[in-house]
C-alpha cells in the first residue's frame, strides 16, 4: 500500500515492528487474572438465550474460562486446529492497513492489556477481554472465519476506493453489532455486544432499537455511534448468508455508487427495509447513555 492511502497514520510506539505485533503477550498479574475471571463470570450470567449458538459454541471449544487472562499461544494452538486462525497481541489500536493485513492472513490482532477495576463496564480502547472474550469464540466457526478473512481482503479495495468509512460500517453492523435469527428467535453474535452486559440485554430485548435484516448496500450508507447503544441492529438469517451477501457483491462497483459520507442516519427506517421490528427509539430520546436514561 503506498503511503497516501493510510487513513489514521497512527503513532507507532516504538517497541513494535512495522507490523504492529507485541513482541509477546503481557505477563498478566493475579489482580488481572481476577478482572478476567470476573468479567468472565459476569457474561455468563447473561449470555445463555441470547448470545449465538455459534458463539457459545465457539467458547466450549476454546475452554476460554475463569483460568484468567488466556495465553495466546494456547489459544492461537486450539484455533488453528479448527479453522487455522491464531491470535496475535498488539498495543492499541493499529492502523486500518496493518489491522485488513493480519485479517487477510487470519492473524486476529489482540488488545495486549486489560482494562482496570475503574473502567470494568465501560472502555473506549479495545482490550484483551473484548478482543479474544468477544471476537475469538466467533473465528472458530469456520464461515465466520472464511468472512473475517474476506473483510481483511476487502479493506485494501476500499482503501483505493476511499470508501473505508464505508466498509466500516459493514464491520461494525455486523462483527460488532450483529444480531442472527436462530429458531429460539433472536441471538446476538457480534463482539460489541457480547462484552459488556448491558448491550447483550438491550440488543435482543429492549424496545427502542430497531431490527432490519442485512442488506450490504444499505447498511454501508448508514452512519453509526460508537459511544452508546446502537439504534438500529442488522439481523443475518445464517453465517452463510452473510458471507455470500458480502463476498459475492462486486465491491467494485458499490464502491463507485456510494457516496463519501453517510445517506442515512443510524436510526432510520428506509422504504426498502425488510423490518423485524420498528424501535420506539425511547432511549434514544430520553438522551442515551449521557442522560443516564434506561436502556429499554
Ligand atoms: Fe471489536
Amino acid at each position: 500500500m503506498p503511503e497516501d492511502v493510510f487513513t489514521a497514520p497512527l503513532k507507532r510506539p516504538a517497541h513494535v515492528g512495522e507490523d504492529w505485533l507485541e513482541p509477546k503477550q503481557t505477563e498478566y498479574d493475579s489482580e488481572d487474572d481476577a478482572i478476567w475471571n470476573d468479567l468472565f463470570a459476569r457474561q455468563m450470567e447473561i449470555l445463555p438465550g441470547r448470545a449465538a449458538s455459534a458463539f457459545m459454541e465457539g467458547l466450549d471449544r476454546l475452554d476460554l474460562g475463569t483460568g484468567g487472562v488466556p495465553d495466546f499461544g494456547d489459544l492461537s494452538e486450539a484455533l488453528d486446529k479448527l479453522t487455522g486462525w491464531s491470535v496475535v497481541p498488539v498495543p492499541m489500536l493499529i492502523p486500518d492497513h496493518i489491522f485488513f493485513w493480519h485479517l487477510a492472513n487470519r492473524r486476529f490482532p489482540a488488545g495486549n492489556f486489560i482494562r482496570t477495576r475503574e473502567t470494568f463496564d465501560y472502555i473506549q480502547e479495545p482490550d484483551v477481554f473484548h478482543d479474544v472474550f468477544g471476537h475469538v469464540p466467533m473465528l472458530t466457526n469456520p464461515v465466520f472465519a472464511d468472512y473475517m478473512q474476506e473483510y481483511g481482503r476487502a479493506g485494501f479495495r476500499a482503501m483505493e476506493h476511499n470508501r473505508l468509512k464505508a466498509l466500516g460500517a459493514l464491520y461494525w453492523y455486523t462483527v460488532e453489532f450483529g444480531l442472527i435469527k436462530e429458531e429460539a428467535g433472536l441471538r446476538a453474535y457480534g463482539a460489541g455486544i457480547l462484552s459488556g452486559p448491558t448491550e447483550a440485554v438491550f440488543s435482543v430485548e429492549a424496545k427502542s432499537p430497531n431490527r432490519i435484516m442485512l442488506n450490504v448496500d444499505r447498511v454501508m450508507r448508514t452512519d453509526y455511534v460508537i459511544s452508546d447503544l446502537q439504534p438500529t441492529y442488522f439481523v443475518i438469517e445464517s453465517f452463510e448468508d452473510l458471507y455470500r451477501k458480502t463476498v459475492e457483491r462486486d465491491f467494485e462497483r458499490l464502491y463507485k455508487s456510494l457516496s463519501p459520507s453517510f445517506t442515512y442516519a443510524n436510526s432510520a427506517v428506509i422504504d426498502v427495509d425488510n423490518v423485524v421490528n420498528v424501535g420506539t427509539q425511547e432511549y434514544l430520546l430520553r438522551g442515551g447513555r449521557g442522560s443516564g436514561a434506561r436502556p429499554v
